[in-house]
């Protein structure tokens, strides 16, 4: 299969991670515990009570990898900063080693020609915030605030690129209502609390970052996704979903999409969102003025996106996300990932479409890729992953993105969820992401098809 789409020009290729996800060193020089280090120590929370140790040990291997993103050709490499390694306790004494970390990385980068994106908080909140009430206690905007000017004086005379949070609804509803991520708790109305607070420490941050670097790029990463009835899409524009699945559709849109893009672009909650859970709170952790800290002005926006989501009316259904009564998921549609996700690249038009129009700003897709349970080829001609599937889907996708850009929206940049196979959260070591393929047992990198293609796409796009 071939792939010759042209992308406008000054478009960034890049590949993403997290520091949870492949750092490992969870203790060395300083590091503190952070609520995914108690996480995976409760049995039945991660599969094959997996640890952030020793994912790709790519704390103590970073030159190496940064060779490999050299060898892929990318553009911008996105990475994540952790909390405990920086300020071990959450706030106060700085960590200089766990800093220094960093800044060696962001050197290396900048030396091989690769352009820094950095995440201020990819999901591990240090233990001892946790211990305080983590992202339910309304001070950690301030405690947010003061990593962010560590960070920010660190690191801000050589990166530009800052992005606050990643996948805001995974840190609140995921962790809080779902319970499948850290911390693990089960209450609906919590999700909605950490949400707000989540925004809250995003806006209180912002400036702090264009103070301390005044030609940053400042942003933030959300995961929205497209939701649809059972039938969707459809090629007859009279067959819309009866009017149940439509309230049903609505209210979903709500959870997923709207609770962040109304009150990080448009100064407030979705009305009907409000409405839809009066029944579980009085709001009344929303204070005044705060919705004016959460919608500073960004420069951009970063989308993940990887599927699309079904919902149904189905009456008395329940849900332990708030403000879902009545409404029930439906089985996605083949074929599907490893992750069981379904693919389709037209989801990915139609959300980075509906991203675009809701910020108004230029998008940048931080996050897209897929999971198989790729195996290493030891051939003649030496160690070879053939994952077609991976190609299939990125080529779909890509295609997707310059549908999008020919439709109007202004995307600049696209980074492949992940550079390599890494620690993916609940499901552990058990789902493979990479486009280099990790052995863990020996950390053997071995770019994968998928990756060689990537690097050909992104030749081609600079002419080589
Ligand atoms: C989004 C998250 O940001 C990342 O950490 C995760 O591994 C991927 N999705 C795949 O699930």
């Amino acid at each position: 299969m071939t792939f010759e789409t042209r992308f406008p020009d000054g478009f960034l290729w890049g590949a993403a991670t997290a520091s949870f996800q492949i750092e490992g060193s969870t203790t060395a020089d300083g590091r503190g515990p952070s609520i995914w280090d108690t996480f995976c120590d409760i049995e039945g929370n991660v599969i094959n009570k997996d640890t952030g140790d020793p994912a790709c040990d790519h704390y103590r291997r970073m030159p190496e990898d940064v060779a490999l993103m050299k060898e892929l050709g990318l553009d911008a490499y996105r990475f994540s900063v952790a909390w405990p390694r920086v300020i071990p306790t959450g706030v106060g004494a700085v960590n200089a080693a766990g800093l220094d970390f960093y800044s060696r990385l962001v050197d290396e980068l900048l030396d091989n020609g690769i352009r820094p994106f950095v995440t201020l908080y990819h999901w591990d909140l240090p233990q001892t915030l946790d211990d305080r009430g983590g992202w339910l206690n309304r001070e950690i905007k301030d405690w947010f605030a003061e990593y962010t000017g560590v960070v920010v004086d660190a690191l801000g005379d050589r990166v530009k690129n800052w992005t606050t949070l990643n996948e805001p609804w995974c840190s609140s509803l995921l962790g809080y209502s779902l319970g499948h991520h850290a911390p693990g708790h089960t209450d609906p109305v919590e999700g909605l609390i950490a949400a707000h607070h989540l925004m809250l420490a995003h806006g209180t941050a912002v400036p702090i970052i264009r103070e301390k670097c005044p030609d940053a790029q400042v942003s933030i990463t959300l995961n929205p996704s497209q939701v649809w009835g059972p039938d969707e899409p459809t090629d007859d524009p009279t067959d819309t979903p009866n009017d149940a699945d439509a309230d049903a559709i609505r209210r979903a849109d709500n959870i997923y999409n709207g609770i962040f893009f109304g009150p990080l672009f448009h100064g407030a909650y979705p009305q009907s969102l409000l409405d839809d859970t009066a029944h579980l709170t009085d709001h009344s952790w929303i204070h005044d003025g705060d919705l004016e800290v959460i919608n500073a002005p960004l420069d951009n926006l970063g989308v993940n996106n990887y599927f699309p989501t079904r919902v149904r009316h189905v009456d008395g259904a329940v849900q332990p996300l708030p403000g879902l009564d009545g409404v029930e998921d439906v089985a996605p549609r083949p074929p599907l990932t490893d992750m069981g996700w379904e693919i389709s690249p037209q989801g990915h038009h139609d959300i980075l479409m509906r991203s675009a129009q809701e910020c108004g700003l230029p998008v940048y897709i931080t996050e897209n890729g897929s999971a198989w349970p790729d195996e290493v080829d030891t051939g003649p001609e030496g160690a070879a992953v053939h994952d077609g599937e991976r190609t299939a889907y990125l080529h779909g996708h890509l295609d997707a993105v310059r549908r999008a850009i020919d439709d109007g929206a202004d995307i600049r940049g696209y980074f492949a969820w992940s550079l390599m196979d890494n620690f993916e959260w609940a499901f552990g070591y058990s789902k493979r992401f990479g486009i280099v393929h990790v052995d863990y047992d020996t950390q053997v990198r071995t770019i994968k098809d998928s990756g060689r293609e990537y690097a050909r796409i992104i030749a081609a796009h600079h002419g080589e």
